[in-house]
């Protein structure tokens, strides 16, 4: 068994970006800038926003945090969003998932400018993304590709089944794992809550990407010997033991999964800071489109 090591990856895409950010400085060019909108108080949002800009600051990132009620009204928050897509001085900017009920996401995601959706959440750069056109693809995403392609894991005529269907990792991963190229060229099953005899599904999968947020939903009897494991949960479990008062759990039974795994993701330290590099990979092509246009 192989661990694919998110953490050790992203370190070194950071550096790379870092790199680069070095060289534009040297040239006396504009710095990437990253914008993050949340709206309301929930503690794992705000912990993730927080991981986005302090990955900013370490690889030289200007950012920018804009922290909204959680009473914002939907007006409110469109407000906001045409004030970042105007100012010249954002390359790009995301607005955290998930937003408070009052809120239409679709609309919001809607009023970025696709331009700026470092995302790729825009239904402009999904379908781009769908259709194999250069463009923003969703951190989370983006990150398991380049996983997959660090590690040389075959995806082949492999068949991949995804396990959930949010637009923000199940259904992107689900056409990605199926298009032309690397990581790609796989046969790809879509599971979700009414999908039935999960067990058959998952047991003839050579490449599993579950993102359900169901802790340790995924077990040993689920699986075949040598599968490709992606765990794409994290979840917090109530856990006195620990200082903080829990702990992230990923959606596999990792200590039993992995005896019968060929590559498996921990969590942490797996898909999570994948994740974040990618958006500042996107990030620096925002400012690189940018500065052609
Ligand atoms: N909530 C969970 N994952 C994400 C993400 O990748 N982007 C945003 N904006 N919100 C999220």
């Amino acid at each position: 068994m192989q661990l694919l090591d998110g953490k050790k990856v992203s370190e070194d895409i950071k550096n790379e970006i870092a790199a680069e950010v070095q060289r534009m400085k040297d040239n006396g060019e504009k710095v990437p800038h990253l914008a993050a909108i949340i709206v309301g108080n929930d503690g794992a949002s705000l912990t993730y926003v927080g991981s986005k800009v302090k990955a900013c600051e370490r690889v030289g990132f200007e950012s920018t945090l804009i922290k909204m009620p959680s009473t914002t009204s939907e007006t409110e928050l469109l407000k906001k969003i045409k004030e970042l897509n105007e100012d010249d001085n954002i390359d790009g900017f995301i607005v955290q998932l998930p937003l408070p009920e009052q809120i239409d996401t679709q609309e919001v995601l809607m009023a970025i400018d696709p331009s700026k959706d470092v995302d790729g959440f825009h239904p402009e750069n999904f379908g781009k993304m769908a259709l194999d056109m250069s463009t923003f693809i969703p951190a989370t995403p983006f990150g398991i590709l380049e996983l997959l392609e660090r590690y040389n894991v075959e995806t082949k005529g492999k068949h991949t089944v995804v396990i959930g269907r949010s637009h923000i990792v199940g259904r992107p991963m689900s056409i990605l794992m199926g298009r032309k190229g690397f990581p790609g060229n796989s046969t790809v099953t879509l599971t979700h809550s009414h999908t039935k005899n999960i067990t058959q599904i998952t047991s003839q999968a050579d490449i599993i990407i579950t993102a359900l947020g169901v802790p340790n939903y995924l077990k040993a009897e689920m699986v075949k010997d040598d599968v490709v494991i992606i765990d794409v949960g994290i979840t917090r479990v109530a856990d006195e033991t620990n200082p903080k008062g829990y702990v992230i759990t990923g959606d596999v039974d990792f200590d039993n999964v992995s005896k019968k795994a060929s590559f498996i993701t921990p969590v942490p330290g797996g898909v999570g800071p994948m994740t974040i590099a990618m958006l500042l990979k996107n990030t620096l092509l925002a400012r690189e489109n940018r500065k052609r246009k």
